[in-house]
């Protein structure tokens, strides 16, 4: 994790981020190098020499005269001011560009506070790699930037400083989620999973930071009746856990959240075996349950006054003598049966257990999330970099999606239309966990919304496409596991 500043004095490090925008259509461009003075004229030849245009995700290096290295970083159209999620990405492009370097100052484009925080927050996101398995090739990898400077005016400014930690602790944990996506099954089971979120709660400090932590074995899910996590774990040599963290503030809580992610360590689809081709990316399937674990962690880290009931239902769906058959019932926590007719859509069985768990607490709650890699439906409907948000609340689904808009974060609305719910109808259970195949990702929707209290405001975010990048890195994210949806959890609890 690099170390985060604001400063602005001068530049001490030898590498300098600008901004790069376009002028027009026929190649023009400007430099955008917020509050530093620059010798722009020669620069600017030197970039048009370098075919510079200034788009997004573009990056030019030129040696510098004062420094050693000047970076510039595409901000796309010339604009008096640019969006935080432009500044986010080129700074997060530019960061990723300087692996290798040990430090640099970011001089973007930013005025405000809240632009100085999408700066040090696009910075850190991007000073991301994941080499912990790698053995003889490891020294070949350069390490990304240990120190990350923002210059600006603000320097001296106490909330600029707390935005500059906020950056922090938002980067801390959303590499954690990525971590926890990128290991692999062979090293990342539900029980190992549930040992690095107790490791984890105990560096943020446990119970003195309002903490605490249950896990249930698979002896106690079955005894106390958790039949989809069972159901789901049980043709797994490594056996299911349901995680339960919970952050409780010094103060009188203003809201009371439970979040609910999706844990599957793999998920080959159990007796509905998944094709060989791509299946490797389902290491990913527990992005849900690790984007609500870190988020809870690092909501308390920020000492928000909400308290956040996180659930994690945790199994590795496979195929074996004990898997769940097609046809098998189940009976979900509180006393629903479930037709099983399709184990590959074993995410809602594990978060139907895992809502009703979670709205049994004792405490009122006044909203529930359920964050999940669902279906390959939501891929086909928004593509890999859009979530989608179903809900039972439209006031609640809307403040969402504008926090998520602050943070970067695309999602959009999607309907649960009644009709659909029709073909969830079991001949011999209370429902079947498959239904009609057009619009997949809303019959998933609808099936979990038969484990809500309609009376308690509730989002499904599915985010099967975003989680994981198996295409080329962009702005700030890298390669495999993206940690989309922390940001927002953690700042709608921020707003709450
Ligand atoms: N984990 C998958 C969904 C998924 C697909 C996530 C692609 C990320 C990328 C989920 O468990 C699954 O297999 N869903 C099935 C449901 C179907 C059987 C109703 C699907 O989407 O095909
Ligand atoms: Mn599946
Ligand atoms: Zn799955």
């Amino acid at each position: 994790m690099s170390t985060l500043k604001i400063s602005d004095g001068v530049v001490k490090d030898e590498v300098l981020v600008l901004g790069l925008a376009s002028t027009n259509s026929k190649g023009g461009i400007a430099i955008e190098a917020g509050d530093m003075a620059l010798d722009t004229k020669t620069i600017l030849a030197q970039l048009v020499d370098m075919g510079a245009t200034g788009k997004a995700d573009e990056i030019t290096k030129l040696p510098g005269s004062n420094v050693r290295l000047m970076v510039f970083a595409g901000l796309g159209k010339k604009s008096a001011t640019y969006t935080h999620e432009t500044l986010r990405r080129a700074a997060g492009s530019a960061s990723r560009a300087l692996s290798g370097n040990s430090a640099a100052t970011f001089s973007l484009p930013a005025k405000s506070l809240a632009e100085v925080a999408a700066v040090a927050e696009g910075a850190a996101l991007g000073a991301y790699s994941f080499t912990e398995f790698r053995g003889s090739t490891k020294e070949d990898f350069k390490a990304p930037l240990k120190t990350i400077t923002v210059h600006s005016k603000l320097a001296s400014n106490p909330e600029a400083k707390a935005s500059v930690v906020r950056a922090g602790i938002i980067a801390k944990y959303t590499y954690l989620v990525r971590d926890l996506i990128n290991t692999p099954p062979s090293h990342l089971t539900p029980d190992s999973f549930t040992k690095k979120m107790a490791a984890v709660v105990k560096t943020a400090g446990g119970a003195k930071a309002g903490l605490k932590i249950q896990v249930w074995d698979e002896k106690q899910l079955k005894a106390q009746g958790f039949g989809g996590i069972i159901g789901v774990g049980q043709g797994s040599a490594n056996p299911p856990r349901l995680l339960h963290i919970s952050y409780t503030p010094k103060g009188k809580a203003a809201k009371r959240y439970a979040f609910v992610g999706k844990g599957i360590t793999f998920d080959t689809g159990g007796l509905a075996l998944k094709p060989a081709a791509g299946m490797e990316a389902m290491k990913s399937d527990m992005s849900g349950a690790a984007a609500v674990s870190a988020a809870v962690v690092a909501i308390a880290e920020l000492k928000l006054n909400v308290a956040i009931e996180c659930w994690a239902p945790l199994a590795e769906n496979m195929p074996s003598d004990t898997a769940t058959r097609p046809s098998d019932i189940i009976t979900i926590f509180g006393g629903k049966t479930v037709e099983v007719l399709n184990p590959d859509a074993e995410g809602r069985l594990v978060l139907a257990d895992g809502l009703m768990k979670a709205q049994s607490s004792k405490n009122k709650l006044d909203g529930i999330i359920d964050v999940a890699t669902l279906t390959g439906a939501q891929v086909i409907a928004l593509g890999t970099r859009t979530s989608a948000v179903m809900t039972n609340n439209q006031g609640f689904s809307d403040s969402f999606l504008e926090v998520a808009a602050q943070c970067g974060e695309q999602f959009w609305p999607m309907p649960l239309p009644e009709e659909l719910r029709a073909s969830l109808d079991s001949p011999v259970a209370d429902l079947a966990n498959i239904g009609d195949r057009m619009g997949g990702m809303l019959v998933a929707g609808l099936f979990l919304k038969d484990f809500v209290n309609p009376e308690l405001p509730w989002l499904h975010l599915d985010i099967a496409g975003p989680a994981y990048n198996e295409a080329k890195p962009h702005g700030y994210t890298p390669v495999g596991g993206t940690g989309i949806a922390l940001r927002s959890l953690v700042t709608l609890a921020e707003q709450a």
